[in-house]
């Protein structure tokens, strides 16, 4: 089967959903997106289920593992790459999912028949808009609008099967790094970016080709060799930034319809050969059409879910999801680069009970020790107490008495707790904070 995008593609046994969009006969039906309204048509695939997943934005949540892969990829090219002290890449990260068939596919010189263009591929919002398939969609516009170095980060959407390696949306981040001849060959000024043949001010006249596998025929081969060079190089320091020095890597040659010529970069991690980006020089068309005319580019993308299961050891992209803290707290107020091993947990629910009491007047909600509180709550309640927090803390504007507030998480490894036994324990630790803290229970 053709690769088309960086992701191993299976083909979809799933049955093309029928979207249930009710309507009266006649009426025109339509779906509301972040305030705009689209008019459904027979290309109309999406589902609420689906749509829920908008605006969850996963990758900028502070205590997502996608949000620490995320910050730590960035980190890398704000470092690497500085002008005058000011960071050389700029970092999109709220572009709107929803996108055009000419951003998505057109732009990129994906051909008409092509099959990611298939309604069993993708979520199409109607026959001219769907949910963004790769954030490689935003890839002409930022260019069009100027832009040099960038990365564009978000949630995209692809129909596939659901287990624990896929999931219909992900996260990707894509890049380009543009460079003009100054830029590329500030040692070598004798060296050109583009054949003689080639004039990148009348781009059109050209038919640019990719039958050789080396570069595209635009090109000259020292310009591309060394775009090719630099790309390698930084995406294995990114790698390793990521992975540790000592990470095992190849190169595997691809194909994508914006890129000549095209690689993907696999690691070897825990005894696997893993895919983990996508990447190429990209084709002169894009950059022609969308305005730089006289630049080569490298551009890459990849996915984040994949480096955050391998890097931090979670078992499901499911889990990617999750609301429950008992998740969550694992990758809260970490240090980027802590190394984090997910610890899986149960999987019967929580219950959750907050606590709230008047500290005795010597102290102050300030210099009242929560940790030792938690120490009790953990003597109290054992096993079952999965996590403690503070919620609230509180002056009385009259009385001036100062009041905490914690929520203490239940669970149990091994059944589910019923709330009447967990009202008992709680009732427990009150008990217990009043003897050690004199505090009063409110
Ligand atoms: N868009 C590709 C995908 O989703 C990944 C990719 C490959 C992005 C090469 C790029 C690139 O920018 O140059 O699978």
């Amino acid at each position: 089967m053709t690769k088309i995008f960086f992701r191993n593609f299976r083909v979809s046994c799933l049955q093309l959903n029928k979207c249930n969009y009710a309507t009266a006969p006649n009426a025109i039906a339509t779906i509301k997106l972040n305030n705009k309204e689209y008019v459904t048509d027979d290309y109309t695939n999406v589902t609420p289920k689906i749509l829920s997943y908008l605006n969850r934005n996963l990758h900028l949540k502070k205590d997502n593992p996608l949000s620490l892969v995320r910050q730590r990829i960035v980190n890398y090219f704000y470092s690497s790459f500085t002008h005058r002290g000011n960071p050389t890449f700029s970092v999109y990260e709220n572009l709107s999912p929803v996108v055009t068939t000419k951003q998505n596919f057109d732009d990129l010189l994906i051909p008409e028949n092509h099959p990611s263009r298939t309604k069993s591929d993708c979520y199409y919002i109607n026959r001219k808009t769907l949910l963004r398939a790769h954030m490689t969609a935003h890839q002409s516009e930022l260019l069009r609008s100027g832009l040099d170095n960038f990365l564009m980060i978000g949630d995209v959407y692809r129909r596939d099967e659901i287990d624990s390696t896929h999931f219909p949306v992900f996260h990707q981040i894509d890049a380009v790094r543009s460079q003009r001849k100054e830029q590329l060959f500030q040692d070598f000024p004798d060296l050109e970016l583009f054949e003689p043949t080639f004039d990148p001010q009348n781009p059109h006249i050209f038919t640019n080709s990719i039958k050789d596998p080396n570069k595209q025929s635009c090109h000259t081969l020292e310009a591309t060799k060394l775009m090719e060079a630099q790309l390698k190089n930084h995406l294995i320091g990114l790698v390793q930034t990521l992975f540790g020095d000592n990470i095992k890597h190849r190169w595997v040659e691809a194909y994508f319809p914006f890129t000549h010529p095209s690689w993907e970069l696999e690691i070897f991690y825990e005894n696997n050969w893993l895919e983990v980006l996508g990447c190429g020089i990209v084709r002169n068309e894009i950059l022609a059409n969308a305005g730089p005319n006289n630049t080569i580019a490298y551009a890459f993308g990849l996915g984040l879910e994949r480096i955050a299961m391998a890097l931090y050891k979670i078992p499901d992209i499911r889990l990617m999801w999750s609301k429950d803290s008992g998740f969550l707290s694992q990758f809260e107020d970490k240090a980027l680069n802590e190394r984090i091993t997910y610890k899986p947990v149960s999987s019967y629910p929580q219950c959750v009970n907050d606590i709230s009491f008047w500290l005795p007047p010597n102290l102050t909600i300030d210099t009242f020790t929560s940790n030792d509180f938690y120490d009790l709550v953990r003597d109290v309640g054992g096993d079952i107490i999965e996590q403690v927090k503070l919620k609230d803390k509180f002056v009385h504007p009259k009385s001036k008495k100062h009041s905490l507030c914690y929520s203490i998480i239940y669970r149990h490894l091994e059944r589910t707790l019923k709330q009447a036994e967990v009202n008992e324990v709680h009732k427990e630790i009150e008990k217990a904070a009043v003897k050690a803290f004199n505090v009063i229970i409110r």
